[in-house]
């Protein structure tokens, strides 16, 4: 134990006295090894391509719904600080061993918790945290130290996730009390000494935290932030800061005498950031079908953060009758919807199938919405894996349709998170999917040839007649049998494009009108548009969705339409239909065309 106290000292720049052999010694300012020239010390890995800290680029964060909450015990515990020591690089408290830990929250063994301290700057002008939030720096940094349980620190730094790191900001209050807890751990603040006093703080982890969010979190894999910057980090940074007096920061400086204790931020390079879902994502949520969790479509409105109970939700049933004409729903522009790599995955997400774009190609506009969008996503609702199946989200005069094409787009000129908070900051385009008549004469080769007679049988109207159409469902619906498992996400390879997917179908009769999102948190910022022609695709590759993901009926019900307005694009043909029979028989026969 003695051994592997000494090797902690030295590669978290604890005792400074012990530092190195070669004499090489670091420091924030004022000597010769500031951090620009960490990278030369020996045996340092401070150069290298995952360090810490960074600067959170919140716009460019992916959501990984496995972050969900941690678990942290003895956090609440009293008495478990042994010692607060200044050791001419920050100020540390250390742990009773043993004693605290942190699983969950997404990280795949439990922590052993030995240490936390602190970085800090000087003034108002210059704070000193060490990760950024968009270019923003807090004034100091909390740091809670914890190694895979198991590992010797000698271990722990070779191993890519031997670290946990959980990094609070902390930001500075004119108003409140400069007492409590605070108050108490930072009367002991001193500068440097040789000896290490031991005390018997009446202090708990929580009681420093207080009410940060803690299911509110930045992830990614970096370093140690001091030499030897060992890339062994798995860093959660939490969104919310902990917010001290700016009279107890103060006391950090000017106690210590260290004017500035933070290492400046580091390149992303090829790295990801992640962020936790949303709350409501943390609660398991399912479709009635599934009857058996708790938040059933009809307590959707009970999660947290919650909107699903509110007055413009999606979907709805449409009554043709009730739409009302608008001439501004003009054509739209769709640009990049031809190409064939925009595609990146595909996921099963246990509630959907979800096919991801990459990020700022493909886009949308025109078509009355006033924006520009970017696409983002799509992702199919469906019912049974039986022939006469139907399990489209909106209905029509009552009808629903087999399945369901959700295009979702993203206001351009916002971020997601501005998006879902904004009236009009997503905009969906929805497809009907039916299947298409197999002619039964000529059951191979390509249906193409029949598509001009809008034909015998059933009243199904003219042929998917696009052969580009059928194989690219072909292919897409291929990758079914590879996400069988809830939570997986493969990369796309096949080129395929949107336009391929909707094959023919008329993209300029549509109707519109204002709703939400139809999953939780069921935000009420949707544009919706709803065409009214219906993609024709395979009875068969239809049936693969519920058959390969074992989910089936992934709709909400329809919502009631409360005071709001359906509108419709401007049809000719009906408006000039002068007597009601002629009129029934006009629509009898677009309804092949226009549904
Ligand atoms: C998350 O929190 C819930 C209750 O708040 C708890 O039951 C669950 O075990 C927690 N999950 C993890 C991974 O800690
Ligand atoms: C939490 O701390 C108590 C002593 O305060 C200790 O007995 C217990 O083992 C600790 N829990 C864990 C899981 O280590
Ligand atoms: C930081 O503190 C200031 C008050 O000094 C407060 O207005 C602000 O909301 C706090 N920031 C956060 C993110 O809590
Ligand atoms: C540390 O502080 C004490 C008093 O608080 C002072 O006597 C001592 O000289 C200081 N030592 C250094 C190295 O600044
Ligand atoms: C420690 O603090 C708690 C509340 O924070 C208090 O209830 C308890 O009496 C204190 N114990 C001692 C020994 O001071
Ligand atoms: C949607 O809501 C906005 C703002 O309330 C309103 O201006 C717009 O006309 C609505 N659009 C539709 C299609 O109802
Ligand atoms: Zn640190
Ligand atoms: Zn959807």
């Amino acid at each position: 134990m003695h051994f592997s106290s000494l090797v902690l000292c030295l590669t978290l720049g604890a005792l400074l006295k012990d530092v190195s052999a070669t004499g090489s010694e670091w420091c924030y300012t004022g000597c010769v090894n500031t951090p620009g020239y960490w990278e030369d010390l020996e045996g340092s890995y401070c150069g290298g391509k995952r360090q810490s800290p960074i600067d959170i680029d919140t716009s460019m964060v992916q959501t990984d719904p496995k972050l969900l909450n941690f678990t942290f015990v003895n956090f609440t515990s009293q008495h478990v600080i042994k010692t607060i020591v200044y050791d001419g690089h920050t100020v540390k408290c250390k742990l009773k061993e043993h004693e605290v830990e942190v699983s969950g929250g997404g990280l795949d063994e439990t922590y052993s918790t030995l240490q936390f301290h602190f970085h800090w700057g000087h003034t108002e002008h210059h704070p000193g945290s060490e990760h950024k939030i968009n270019g923003y720096r807090y004034p100091m940094e909390m740091h809670i130290v914890s190694l895979k349980k198991g590992l010797t620190v000698d271990e722990a730094v070779k191993d890519s996730t031997g670290i946990a790191v959980l990094g609070f900001f902390i930001n500075a209050t004119e108003d409140g009390h400069a007492t409590g807890p605070w108050s108490m751990l930072t009367s002991y603040l001193s500068n440097k000494t040789d000896i290490e006093p031991q005390i018997n703080l009446n202090l708990s982890i929580n009681d420093l935290i207080g009410n940060v969010d803690l299911t509110k979190y930045y992830r990614y894999m970096g370093s140690l932030t001091t030499p030897k910057c060992n890339e062994a980090v798995v860093w959660t940074v939490f969104h919310e800061p902990i917010n001290l007096h700016k009279d107890l920061i103060q006391l950090f400086p000017m106690k210590t005498g260290l004017p500035i204790a933070y290492r400046p931020t580091q390149q992303l390079n090829t790295r990801q950031v992640f962020a936790s879902p949303p709350l409501s994502q943390h609660a398991p949520w399912c479709y009635e079908a599934h009857g058996k969790c708790v938040y059933s479509p009809s307590k959707w409105h009970l999660l947290p953060q919650s909107h699903c109970g509110g007055d413009r939700q999606s979907p709805i049933n449409i009554e043709r009758k009730n739409a009302m004409v608008d001439k501004n729903l003009g054509g739209f522009t769709f640009t990049h919807f031809n190409d064939k790599h925009a595609i990146k995955t595909i996921t099963n997400t246990g509630h959907t199938v979800k096919c991801k774009l990459k990020e700022n190609t493909v886009e949308v506009s025109g078509g009355g919405l006033g924006h520009v969008y970017s696409t983002i996503q799509f992702h199919f609702h469906w019912g049974l894996p039986s022939h006469d199946s139907k399990g489209s989200e909106h209905t029509v005069d009552s009808q629903r349709y087999p399945m369901e094409l959700h295009i979702v787009n993203k206001r351009k000129d916002l971020t997601l998170t501005q998006a879902v908070e904004t009236h009009n900051g997503l905009a969906v385009l929805g497809f009907f999917i039916e299947a298409k008549e197999i002619p039964k004469s000529s059951s191979s080769s390509s249906s193409s040839s029949s598509s001009g007679s809008s034909s015998s049988s059933g009243g199904t109207e003219h042929q998917g007649t696009n052969p580009t159409s059928h194989m690219a469902w072909t292919n897409l619906t291929n990758y079914l049998s590879l996400i069988k498992e809830i939570g997986r996400e493969v990369t796309f390879t096949d080129e395929i494009s949107i336009d391929d997917l909707l094959g023919d179908v008329n993209r300029d009769s549509y109707y519109r009108y204002n709703g939400s999102l139809t999953t939780p948190s069921c935000n009420e910022a949707v544009v919706w548009t709803v065409f009214k022609e219906t993609i024709k695709v395979d009875q068969a590759l239809m049936m693969m969705f519920p058959n390969s993901t074992e989910q089936h009926d992934v709709f909400r019900p329809v919502q009631p339409l409360h005071s709001r307005k359906i509108y419709t694009t401007y049809s000719a043909s009906i408006a000039i239909a002068p007597v009601p029979i002629i009129l029934f028989m006009v629509l009898a026969s677009l309804w092949a065309f226009f549904i």
